[in-house]
């Protein structure tokens, strides 16, 4: 049985919970973070009573910076080491740019960039005597591919892209891996098994659910991948990308997205 525990944030549901079962099914002790009555306490109650393994949770809303260093020092005041972090947390959107308020915007930002940057911080920080210690950040194939209605969301995976490449190589030569996660679609929900079903030809192979992602991610973590693209197609998509210009890039994404556009 493991000693310290993996910190994932959104584990309420979607693919944070997946993870969470997945971590919970290989002895981890958990850390759950989510906001408030969205059902932590029975997700840790039964992944106690079904894995046999500790599950902490903390009902709280990432996007205010000071509850992101409460949750630490409730760590230390439990004494509670970790030596995993999952930055899962996430908003994404299928919006024309104009038909979400600002608020959504500013909420979206600090919650998929703002937050995993300063639990990252806080992280390498934390106490814990773990030989290994491994960090990973969901990104998104939004952050590598150009798609309309996802603007803003795209960019903020790009920064997580950005942010997690430029980490592995100051960590380098440290005891924290750092793994990025680059998932195409996932089924994770009612309204985007709706949408997905409704993608065509080559974005429609790039779905999967999310229990294949949760288990793709954790073994990649754990064998210190760099990037972590789960689904043949989808590295294949991304492979490509190096190689097609940017025009023949584009008619291949409106030639895919004109059912969902
Ligand atoms: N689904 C996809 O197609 C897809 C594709 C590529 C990448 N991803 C990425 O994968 C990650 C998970 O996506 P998902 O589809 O599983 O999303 P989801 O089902 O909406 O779950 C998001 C999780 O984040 C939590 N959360 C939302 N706002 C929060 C806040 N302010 N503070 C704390 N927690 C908050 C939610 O908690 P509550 O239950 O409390 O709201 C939930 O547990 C995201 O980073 C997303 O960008 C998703």
């Amino acid at each position: 049985m493991h000693t310290s525990a993996a910190i994932i944030t959104g584990a309420s549901e979607g693919l944070g919970k997946f993870m969470a079962i997945e971590m919970a099914s290989r002895g981890y002790h958990l850390v759950l973070v989510a906001l408030p009555g969205t059902g932590l306490p029975q997700l840790a109650q039964f992944l106690i009573k079904n894995f046999s393994i500790c599950a902490h949770y903390f009902e709280m809303d990432l996007t205010e910076v000071d509850n992101c260093v409460a949750l630490f020092q409730s760590l230390r005041t439990q004494h509670i080491q970790a030596d995993i972090l999952i930055n899962n947390a996430g908003i994404g959107n299928n919006d024309w740019f104009d038909d979400k308020c600002i608020c959504f915007y500013a909420k979206q930002i600090t919650l998929n960039v703002m937050a995993p940057v300063v639990l990252t911080r806080l992280f390498i920080d934390h106490p814990c005597h773990a030989k290994q210690r491994y960090i990973l950040n969901v990104g998104s194939l939004g952050g590598i591919f150009v798609v309309p209605k996802k603007g803003v969301y795209g960019a903020t995976k790009s920064f997580i892209r950005h942010f997690t490449k430029s980490l592995q190589i100051e960590l380098r030569n440290t005891n924290i891996s750092i793994s990025l996660l680059s998932p195409g679609g996932i089924n994770t929900k009612p309204e985007l098994l709706v949408l997905h079903d409704s993608l065509k030809g080559i974005s429609r192979v790039t779905v999967l659910e999310p229990e294949v992602v949760a288990k793709k991610a954790i073994d990649g973590m754990f064998k210190g991948k760099k990037e972590i693209i789960p689904g043949i197609f989808n590295r294949i998509f991304v492979w490509l990308k190096g190689l097609l210009p940017n025009i023949i890039q584009e008619m291949i994404i409106h030639r895919n997205m004109k059912n969902v556009l």
